[in-house]
């Protein structure tokens, strides 16, 4: 196989190409789209393509008329014309199952971050201003910790640190970093901090979707979700429409596939939905969010917060949400261990070297 021609489009990640580059005739153009010169002069030689899943496929696609497979170094197609595909009878592959529990674990992740404020902390311990200091504390405050026999010292700042997402508009409310804390009523608690017992909210409760559910069961969150059909097999709430699941739930995670149906899903509506105490976590794809819309919902308050993996033109973020302090923001690594991304390789190796040898393909979607 090393006379085949595969072409990959951007540098991914380095097992990747070294074991491509082992079996096939690896050309690399890393300067796709911007200099269109060496594709053409190659496009009669190259059989295969490995692209990554932001990668603009559909048109290198139609640049290669000799192109026999397309295999997706990621799960998510819509970088894919699949019915163009079928149309040029070109095999399309992804990699499904060997990054579930990866983006699954980035989602909790996203929402302890968020709901704990964890950057926020780690910016605060670095710059030197965690200090102890005496509070003083107001009546109301008294009234509810009457019945705690604890040393109360902490500094304003670190009150605010640890009063949770939603008291961005509501610093008056009690909170503090002791075991104590849940002595506290929780109606008198004006944040939504805690993630366990929460409501999570999941659109596509598909493989990632599942796996979320199954991890923010373990935290005792009750779970909804919304997809395309609901799932008798499934015991979580089927909510027939995303704004009844975004009323219903305190935290929502995006974990559907990128379809035309599914562009924009989350809209000003949707954020309203979920409201000032709400939590809006994407690890699905940016497209699926308007960014606009959730700018003005996060400065105006109608959102409690969001965590993001994906954006809608990735690598650009909106400037906004960087002075956003109830935003949590990763540069779409959903499934960026070297474990999953050596096994995400694996599977791109393995279908490639089944379309070659002319046996089944593992993960065949065209
Ligand atoms: P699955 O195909 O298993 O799940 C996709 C889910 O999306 C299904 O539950 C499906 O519903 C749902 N869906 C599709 N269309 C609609 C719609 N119109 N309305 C509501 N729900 C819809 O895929 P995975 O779970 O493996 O992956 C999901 C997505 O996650 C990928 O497509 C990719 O975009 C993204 N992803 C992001 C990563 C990251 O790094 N951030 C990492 C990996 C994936 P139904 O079950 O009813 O068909
Ligand atoms: C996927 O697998 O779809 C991820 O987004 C990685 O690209």
């Amino acid at each position: 196989m090393e006379s085949v021609s595969v072409l990959m489009p951007r540098p991914t990640f380095p097992y990747l190409e070294q074991e491509l580059d082992k079996r096939f005739k690896l050309l690399r153009l890393w300067d796709y789209p911007h200099s269109t010169q060496f594709l053409k002069d190659n496009a009669n030689s190259i059989r295969a393509i490995v692209v990554n899943s932001v990668d603009p496929a559909k048109k290198l696609i139609e640049a290669l008329p000799k192109l026999e497979i397309v295999t997706n170094y990621g799960v998510g197609v819509d970088n894919i014309d699949l019915n163009r595909c079928k149309e040029r009878r070109i095999r399309v592959t992804n990699t499904p199952d060997v990054l579930t529990d990866e983006a699954a674990d980035l989602a909790i992740g996203l929402i302890l971050a968020l709901l704990r404020r964890l950057c926020e902390c780690d910016r605060y311990v670095r710059s030197g201003r965690w200090k102890l200091g005496a509070y003083k504390l107001t009546t109301k405050m008294k009234s509810l910790i009457c019945d705690c026999n604890c040393e109360i010292r902490m500094e304003a700042e670190e009150r605010v640190l640890c009063s949770g997402m939603g008291q961005h508009r509501h610093p008056s409310g009690l909170f503090w970093n002791g075991q104590r804390t849940n002595q506290i009523e929780r109606g008198d608690r004006e944040g939504k901090d805690d993630f366990s017992g929460k409501r999570v909210g999941i659109i596509g409760l598909g493989r990632i979707g599942m796996a979320v559910a199954r991890r923010a069961e373990a935290f005792n969150c009750s779970i909804c979700y919304h997809s395309r059909t609901k799932k008798p097999e499934s015991q979580y709430k089927y909510y027939p429409s995303v704004v009844e699941l975004a009323s219903n739930c305190d935290i929502l995670v995006v974990a559907c596939s990128l379809t035309k149906e599914t562009h924009g899903i989350i809209d000003r509506k949707i954020m309203d939905a979920l409201g000032p105490k709400g939590a809006l976590i994407n690890i699905g794809r940016g497209k699926h969010v308007d960014e606009k819309e959730l700018v003005s919902a996060l400065l105006e308050g109608r959102l409690g917060g969001a965590a993001m993996d994906v954006f809608e033109n990735e690598p650009h973020v909106p400037q906004e949400l960087f002075g956003l302090e109830n935003v949590v923001l990763s540069p779409h690594i959903g499934s960026a261990t070297v474990e999953t991304r050596t096994a995400m390789a694996d599977v791109v190796i393995g279908n490639l070297e089944a379309h070659f040898r002319g046996k089944t393909l593992l993960t065949p979607l065209v």
